[in-house]
């Protein structure tokens, strides 16, 4: 089981990759539509599946050829299963499965939140089980346990709004493009401290559990209360992402705490974002913790941590060959712990 093939299709991303088990990372191409979805202001799902169709068998070629191999030479076919766009998932999973048939190999369901939390391992072997990792993507916004592959237990998680997603509507109230982090962090930069404060919702609250919903609802009302010039636009800014990144780094303290554990992975696409690693890495170096960043490329969804994953978990489990395939768009990642 050396050579495997990872696709990711389960939001605004096709993603595809080779990994080889000896080799590591072969080859990977990405397509983002954030292009297509820009003008609608968020992800239309139909549009996602439609684009997801158009651009995967050429990226695989692609990606082949990168990786100087034949379809012929791979021994498993990885994709994400979910959670994610129920129609999106759909297109990546029969095209692992058909293929993965015509070549009598395996084809593998990976959950998608495992592929973010193992990604840091993609580049890093110092880091080594257990640690926590913090999950902050568009959709989610979890603190993990991770005591091995397959072994996972969920200590807190958003109430309601992802980290992302409060990142995202309030950009689009500040007026800025889908999808609005990175386009927020970067108009932050231009943002002074203390013009305005923004409430830490639930940052004292005793537990690991995040709520991110009152946040976007106090931005709205500044936007309100405001003449939105570029300067107030950009301090607004500044104010939001201070407010998430606080949250998001008290809350990974306390994980780390309450666990006794000293190594913090951070996964998913706001991990990409600067000031969020600025205030961990501070907060590492005082308190003796180390965190783990995947790449900036391998951040945001890709192809490289799906076969990654299915590369970890082909080292401790038989994949057997079944091509019937359902996809869960929803799906808890401790219903996915499995017994050695
Ligand atoms: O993991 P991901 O690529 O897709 C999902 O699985 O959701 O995460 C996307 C999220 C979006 O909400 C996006 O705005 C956010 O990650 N994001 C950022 C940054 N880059 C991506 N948020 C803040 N700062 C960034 N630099
Ligand atoms: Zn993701």
């Amino acid at each position: 089981m050396k050579l495997i093939l990872g696709i990711e299709s389960s939001c605004d991303e096709t993603g595809v990759a080779i990994y080889h088990a000896e080799r590591g990372l072969l080859a990977h191409a990405l397509h983002t539509q954030v292009a297509m979805h820009n003008e609608y202001g968020g992800v239309v799902p139909e549009l996602a599946s439609r684009d997801h169709i158009r651009r995967m068998l050429p990226l695989i070629r692609l990606v082949a050829d990168e990786a100087g191999c034949r379809l012929q030479h791979l021994n498993a076919i990885a994709y994400t299963q979910g959670p994610g766009l129920s129609g999106a998932l759909l297109v990546g999973a029969s095209i692992a499965c058909s293929l993965a048939y015509s070549l009598n190999i395996p084809a593998i369901g990976i959950h998608h939140l495992e592929g973010h939390l193992l990604s840091p391992l993609l580049s890093d072997s110092t880091l080594k089980f257990p640690f926590i990792a913090l999950l902050v993507s568009g959709g989610h916004t979890q603190l993990m346990r991770v005591d091995g592959v397959g072994k996972y237990t969920l200590l807190g998680e958003t109430l309601d709004d992802a980290a992302g997603e409060a990142f995202d509507k309030s950009a689009k109230l500040l007026g800025l493009c889908y999808p609005g982090g990175p386009e927020l962090a970067k108009l932050a930069n231009q943002g002074r401290p203390g013009h305005f404060h923004l409430p830490r919702p639930m940052q004292h609250s005793g537990n690991l559990d995040f709520s991110f919903s009152g946040l976007k609802t106090a931005v709205l009302t500044l936007t309100r209360q405001h003449t939105l010039d570029e300067q107030t636009r950009a301090d607004i800014a500044y104010a939001t992402q201070e407010a998430i990144v606080e949250v998001l780094t008290t809350k990974s303290l306390a994980a780390l705490k309450q666990t006794g554990l000293n190594q913090l992975v951070i996964a998913g696409g706001v991990g990409a974002n600067q000031h969020l690693r600025a205030q961990l890495n501070e907060a590492a170096s005082k308190n003796g913790f180390r965190v783990f960043y995947p790449d900036l490329e391998f951040c945001t969804d890709n192809g490289a941590m799906i076969a990654f994953a299915a590369a970890l978990r082909l080292q401790k489990q038989e994949m057997k060959s079944d091509y019937r395939f359902n996809v869960r768009p929803r799906w808890d990642l401790q219903q996915f712990n499995y017994s050695e």
